[in-house]
């Protein structure tokens, strides 16, 4: 996998002097320290043979990794300036001896699988440059790096470290670039934050710290790209941002607390991508936001909006995407929307009906679900997706009591018994798809990938283990992991995912008691201790709106990638609308295995009532009871038979499966 660099290079200067001075040789100290570099990190792995050989004159195995500096003794000896070993599996500790080479100024280790923590001896660095991106490091903010007072960009991305950041980050005054995303730091950001004047980029994404967004970000004048998402801070955003003028890309999402109404952002004209997702802003949108002519990305998304969508709007020549999902908007709906080939998403909110309003939520790349108030009328030529409450207009007789659906993939029956329907709509990033007797609607488009295209359908790339349940295992964690059936493996070989939100609906059930099973597997990151298997995805669930799982990790509730895990929820559906939703709060990794990989997924969702048919539905009673019947004893059957191949002995650690087809065939 090629990764983009997150560094400037001034590597071209480099390499102009290593292009006159094929003659001049590396430093023997330095090629000693390579070696043994080299030896340290390879020896066991791989058959590297050259190490004598001399990298800056393109020779031997560290000629791919090296650039030197071969100005020095009136052009006869070089020196090692940088060194980019990125994605090369390599899995040790981090070698003290780079330390070695006083000319380097460039260390590029990302994405490997680099251990532990930062050795002592790097205190003496003169870096400009430091990458440690997706590594396994781990241990306090590694304090020895703020010795090395010469770093201009510093990456600890995606690793393991912990605990507050030390104030002694102030000491790195040059620092342009810092990148602390996706790690497990905690505690206030320091003051000694507000000393790095120079700082253009800052993310420090995926942490979980407490406290405010300090006023004093209002000191990073120069600062382009801030991203605070998912890092448990409280609101609001301070009114200090006004200054930061120069931000074009700015992303703060998922605020604890402290609501507020619209930062001001108006002399932020260079921004191109805004993200202030959930961040508990209320009130109108301020006219100027059109004005910010240079947004691609606008996600205003799970807020308390309201008012109207400002008319300026539609002078936003250059978004790709507008997410407005999830407020209190008003008004009608303007019109540009549906003359926009953008993505432009305004689901979830309490616009008026008007004539000029749309009729069917199917409208390509606009999603319109529940856009209106539920005070509008559901008159024939209207349909009911339209409404906040999305009301079921269907007869009882037409009504549903059951659904199975394979997320992501074709349809799927389970040993002719259980038909998962195919879900294979290609859209995602602001749509809505209606297949009858379910829906979704899907919000959010990856950002930072490198392709044009974003994929919403996830297929394993590798083979899947045996799933376990985990309630069934919660309920006996006394005995050994219970493997669900080899019949349901087909189910985890896809997924659906999204960026923001997916919201599955069951349409026009009948009212009544369910067991809804959502069926989860990880399929999208590995665990082969490569760099793939350092990514995480976190997300959270909500079933009838209510939240039932937060910071929810697949593979740690799984216990492995690969491995189905259901989880199971009892649910009372009152106005025949199931509602389950996935929410990406910007946790979890974003770059593995490619940049732009995160959100949520879901392998299949199965949806069984507790309840059989009543007289009042006698003609559905039959075939419900009829299919219900021979279903639930083939059902079980089927699962005696699997159990009874696989040596499990029946009395002990019963499947939930079971249990609940005793419930589906019962009375009650
Ligand atoms: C070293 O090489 C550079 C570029 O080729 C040249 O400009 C410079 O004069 C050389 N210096 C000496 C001392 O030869
Ligand atoms: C790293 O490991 C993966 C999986 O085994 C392999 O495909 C890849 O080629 C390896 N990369 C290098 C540079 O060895
Ligand atoms: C900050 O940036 C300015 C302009 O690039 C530069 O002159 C100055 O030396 C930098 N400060 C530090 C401490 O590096
Ligand atoms: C985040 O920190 C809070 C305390 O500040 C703690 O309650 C919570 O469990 C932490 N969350 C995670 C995911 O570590
Ligand atoms: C914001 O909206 C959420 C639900 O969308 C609601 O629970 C909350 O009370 C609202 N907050 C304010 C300040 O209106
Ligand atoms: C996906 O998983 C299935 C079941 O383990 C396996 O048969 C199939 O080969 C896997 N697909 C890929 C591409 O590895
Ligand atoms: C399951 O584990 C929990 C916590 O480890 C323990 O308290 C409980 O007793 C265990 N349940 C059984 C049935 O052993
Ligand atoms: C069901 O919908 C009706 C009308 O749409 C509404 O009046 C009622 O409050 C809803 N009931 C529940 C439990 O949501
Ligand atoms: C499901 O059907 C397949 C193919 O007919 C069969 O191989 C498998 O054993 C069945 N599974 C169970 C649990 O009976």
């Amino acid at each position: 996998m090629k990764k983009k660099l997150l560094f400037l290079t001034f590597s071209s200067i480099l390499y102009s002097s290593f292009a006159f001075t094929q003659s001049a040789r590396l430093i023997t100290e330095e090629l000693k320290v390579l070696n043994e570099i080299g030896e340290k990190l390879w020896l066991s792995e791989r058959n590297w043979r050259n190490f004598g050989k001399d990298p800056c004159r393109d020779e031997g195995d560290w000629h791919d990794f090296v650039k030197c500096d071969c100005s020095f003794d009136s052009n006869t000896t070089c020196r090692v300036t940088e060194i980019s070993m990125t994605s090369q599996n390599v899995s040790t500790v981090l070698p003290s001896k780079f330390a070695e080479l006083q000319y380097l100024q460039i260390l590029d280790l990302s994405c490997n699988y680099f251990r532990a923590s930062i050795p002592s001896e790097w205190a003496t660095m003169r870096l400009s440059e430091l990458s440690l991106m997706e590594n396994t490091l781990f241990g306090p903010f590694p304090t020895i790096l703020t010795k090395i007072t010469t770093l201009r960009y510093l990456s600890i991305q995606g690793n393991r470290f912990s605990g507050p950041i030390p104030k002694e980050i102030a000491n790195l005054k040059s620092l342009e670039k810092l990148v602390l995303s996706s790690n497990e730091f905690t505690g206030q950001l320091p003051v000694a934050l507000a000393k790095l004047t120079n700082l253009t980029d800052l993310r420090i994404s995926d942490n979980n710290f407490t406290g405010k967004i300090p006023n004093f970000i209002s000191q990073w004048t120069q600062i382009s790209n801030l991203q605070f998402q998912g890092c448990s801070f409280e609101g609001p955003i301070p009114s200090s941002i006004s200054v930061l003028t120069k931000l074009e890309d700015l992303r703060i999402s998922d605020l604890k607390s402290g609501a507020s109404t619209f930062p001001p952002l108006r002399k932020m004209t260079k921004l191109s991508i805004l993200v202030l997702r959930n961040c508990l802003i209320r009130g109108p949108i301020p006219r100027y936001v059109g004005n910010l002519r240079n947004l691609q990305t606008l996600d205003l998304s799970f807020n308390n909006l309201t008012g109207e969508i400002p008319s300026s709007f539609s002078l936003l020549r250059n978004v790709d995407h507008i997410y407005l999902t999830k407020n209190d908007l008003t008004g009608p709906m303007p019109q540009w929307i549906f003359s926009s080939i953008k993505n432009v998403d305004v689901s979830y909110n309490h616009f008026t009906w008007d004539a000029s309003g749309p009729k069917i939520c199917e409208q390509g790349t606009i999603n319109v679900v529940e856009s209106y108030s539920s005070s509008i009328n559901i008159q024939d030529d209207i349909h009911p997706c339209l409404r906040k409450d999305f009301p079921c207009t269907k007869s009882d007789t037409q009504k549903i009591f059951s659904l199975h659906i394979n997320c992501g993939g074709a349809e799927v029956n389970i040993n002719n018994t259980i038909i998962y329907e195919a879900d294979t709509e290609r859209r995602g990033a602001s749509s809505y798809y209606n297949a009858g007797n379910w829906a979704f609607s899907s919000t959010g488009n990856f950002l930072d990938e490198d392709h044009d295209f974003d994929d919403y359908m996830l297929s394993n790339t590798s083979n899947l283990y045996n799933t376990h349940d985990s309630d069934a295992y919660t309920l006996s964690n006394t005995s050994e992991l219970y493997n669900t059936p080899k019949c349901d493996m087909e189910l985890y070989t896809t997924a659906r995912k999204a960026a923001i939100s997916l919201t599955y609906y069951g349409l026009c059930l009948l009212n009544g008691k369910y067991t809804v099973k959502l069926h989860f597997a990880e399929i999208g990151l590995t665990d082969d201790n490569l760099f793939n298997s350092i990514g995480k995805r976190v997300f959270n669930v909500y079933v009838q709106g209510e939240l039932k799982l937060i910071d929810f990790d697949i593979v740690k509730e799984a216990r492995g990638v690969g491995i189905g895990v259901i989880k199971s929820y009892t649910v009372i559906v009152k106005n025949n609308t199931l509602k389950i939703q996935l929410y990406w709060a910007g946790k979890g990794t974003t770059g593995i295995p490619m940049r732009g990989s995160y959100g949520p997924i879901i392998s299949a969702i199965s949806v069984d009532p507790h309840f059989v048919i009543t007289r009042h539905h006698r003609k559905r009673l039959d075939v419900g009871l009829i299919v219900g019947i021979v279903g639930g004893v083939t059902l079980v059957l089927i699962i005696m038979i699997c159990l009874w191949r696989k040596g499990y002995n029946m009395n002990r650690n019963q499947p939930i499966e079971v249990d609940q087809m005793s419930h589906t065939t019962s009375f009650n």
